[in-house]
């Protein structure tokens, strides 16, 4: 049986990842701080005997060498995620999201892991205005934690280069789900629209609405991270754009969300938020032609299971 780390299991993408590798009879080790992420999220995991939840902190090496032991895969979620939050403190986002992942790589290479799958994401694109985003086609970063995911896939790229450190980075666009955390000054558009309209308050949609994502169901985000781990050795150093290929703006995400839930709440317009790029769409035939990534969760499909999952958990 295969054992493997997850770091940030107890956050949203995370612990939407180890009940599916828990379903597929994977051993699981989480190791998370719980700084953004929640026990909450992994408690219907505890007392089965495949799961181990360490509380602990990706800076620590020595911790994560101890928790990396003897598994054959690492997954590599942990993160501090958001724009924002990165420009309030440029300093911790570099900290946990370059120093920790630098350890992580360090770690699978002195544990001999055989393969490394990281969370890289979309904001690496930049100022690039082509669309839709193809992987070898960057642009220049607009915010410190764009610097930190950027410089994670450098690493990847040196480390196997110089260790042969097989690593798979996955470019997410935009993930909701169940389980993603609606409250707080960072939380993502998603849960925070659909809390708003599911108490009845407007949601605020900053700019006239037409600013568009490609927003991915996370139950795709899982699945592009099994068949990485599962993909065969020869697959190594590679990035992927991991979304549905297919963009949504804000005034129809409102609409969608509306419909879905019954409802019919206005939202209120203020004004754009900096560093906002307007619109962001995927290619992805290279994560579809390699690992055979299927997004079969439509963005409707998506919220109607997101929207009933917030109906029972907020
Ligand atoms: N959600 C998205 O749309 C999206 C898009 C692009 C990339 N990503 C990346 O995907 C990954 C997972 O994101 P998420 O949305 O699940 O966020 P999340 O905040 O829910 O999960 C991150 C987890 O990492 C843990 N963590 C943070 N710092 C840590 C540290 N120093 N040591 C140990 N654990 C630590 C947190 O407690 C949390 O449980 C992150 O790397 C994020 O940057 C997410």
């Amino acid at each position: 049986m295969k054992k493997i780390l997850v770091t940030g299991g107890a956050g949203f993408i995370g612990s939407n990842l180890i009940e599916s590798l828990l379903e597929k009879n994977y051993q699981v080790v989480c190791l998370d701080n719980l700084s953004t992420g929640f026990e909450k999220n992994i408690k219907t995991f505890e007392g089965d005997k495949n799961f181990q939840f360490i509380e602990g902190d990706i800076l620590d090496y020595q911790l994560l060498l101890k928790a990396s032991k003897d598994v054959s895969a690492i997954s590599h979620q942990a993160a501090l995620g958001s724009v924002p939050r990165s420009i309030k403190d440029p300093q911790l986002s570099n900290r946990v999201n370059i120093e920790g992942t630098l350890n992580v790589f360090k770690a699978a290479v002195d544990n001999k892991v055989d393969r490394v799958v990281y969370a890289a994401s979309s904001s690496t694109y930049g100022d690039s205005p082509d669309l839709p985003k193809k992987e070898e086609k960057i642009g220049n970063p607009l915010s410190p934690y764009a610097i930190t995911k950027l410089v994670n896939e450098m690493y990847a790229d040196v480390f196997y280069r110089v260790y042969r450190l097989n690593s798979i980075g996955l470019r997410y666009f935009n993930v909701f789900g169940p389980k993603q955390d609606p409250n707080g000054a960072y939380a993502a558009v998603i849960p925070l629209f659909i809390k708003a309209i599911l108490s009845g308050d407007s949601p605020n949609i900053n700019g006239d609405g037409n600013h568009s994502r490609d927003f991915t169901f996370v139950a795709n985000a899982v699945q592009a991270n099994i068949k990485s781990l599962e993909a065969p050795e020869s697959l190594s150093n590679e990035v992927y754009n991991i979304a549905c290929g297919n963009s949504t703006n804000l005034n129809e995400l409102v609409d969608y969300i509306n419909e879905l839930a019954g409802t019919s709440v206005v939202a209120k317009h203020r004004r754009e938020r900096e560093g906002d790029i307007m619109h962001s769409l995927a290619d992805i035939s290279k994560a579809s032609r390699d690992l055979n990534y299927d997004p079969v969760f439509d963005i409707k499909k998506g919220l109607e299971l997101t929207i009933n999952w917030y109906k029972r958990n907020i």
